[in-house]
């Protein structure tokens, strides 16, 4: 390897680990006056009949969320539904740095089913939600409300988002019937959305996470053939950020516990 090739790798090694994982310019670029840009993306795999073609900037949100709900339906179990997931084309998400997608973890007969925001970087490498830092503090948090065996983790959408900015609501559109087919094979008895976009994505809900938080909201699948109750509570990376709003999220997790153990009369 030539010394510049090893300048370059160690430098970007460096740039990796402090966390810089893409490229922004300092000066903005007219993208519109510089003409159209051709964004390559590697070729789809051909591995399903009703597989989407790859994402463009034109791209018809519905008719992507119509083969995402079509995908999610033939499936009839979580690892069928986890290969959908990363056969699915339709999701700029994918094409935009991702390593992988990430779809699950936890009790696949879990009564509680949490929704984060979407991946980050440790999510990214390792291919499993909430593995990081924000992901840490929820587990602990999960642990001592008694909730650690009773939950499924999943995201609004299943592709890190570029630098991890919020995922837009298109992407959750596109990624949404394969939430709502887990909602369905899981058929958890609550719901819990985890950050202002999940919250406002599954809830369709216009208000600020601090006001939506810690309030019962019926949930209901776009077919409405499925209601649970969802509770929306503040996000482990903003409780990191802000440790004096734990006690808001504790008071949700007991929210939360509190119905799930409730004897039904
Ligand atoms: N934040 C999320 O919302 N989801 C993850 O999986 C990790 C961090």
């Amino acid at each position: 390897m030539r010394l510049a090739d090893l300048t370059a790798e160690s430098l970007l090694a460096f740039w990796a680990e402090a966390g810089i994982d893409s490229i922004l310019s300092e000066d903005p670029i007219d993208r519109i006056a510089a003409g159209a840009i051709a964004i390559s993306r590697p070729a789809p795999l051909q591995t399903s009949a009703i597989h989407a073609l790859p994402a463009t900037k034109t791209q018809d949100v519905s008719a992507q969320v119509e083969i995402a709900r079509q995908m999610a339906e033939a499936c009839q179990g979580l690892e069928e539904l986890q290969d959908a997931i990363a056969k699915f084309d339709g999701c700029p998400l994918k094409f935009q740095g991702a390593k992988q997608a990430v779809f699950g973890r936890g009790a696949l007969d879990a009564p509680i089913i949490v929704v984060g925001e979407g991946p980050g970087q440790e999510e990214d490498q390792k291919g499993i939600p909430f593995v990081g830092r924000a992901g840490q503090l929820l587990d602990k948090m999960f642990a001592a409300a008694g909730l650690s065996d009773r939950v499924f983790i999943t995201n609004s959408v299943f592709w890190r988002p570029p630098g991890n900015r919020n995922p837009t609501s298109e992407e959750q559109a596109v990624c949404m019937p394969f939430v709502e087919r887990a909602i369905a094979l899981i058929q958890p008895r609550l719901l819990l959305c985890v950050g202002g976009p999940s919250s406002k994505a599954m809830l369709k809900q216009d208000e600020g996470i601090l006001s939506l938080r810690g309030r019962w909201i019926e949930w209901r699948s776009s077919d409405g053939k499925i209601e649970i109750p969802a509770l929306a509570t503040l996000h482990p990376a903003f409780l990191l950020r802000q440790p004096g709003a734990k006690k808001m999220a504790w008071a949700d997790l007991l929210t939360l516990s509190e119905r799930l153990d409730r004897p039904s009369r």
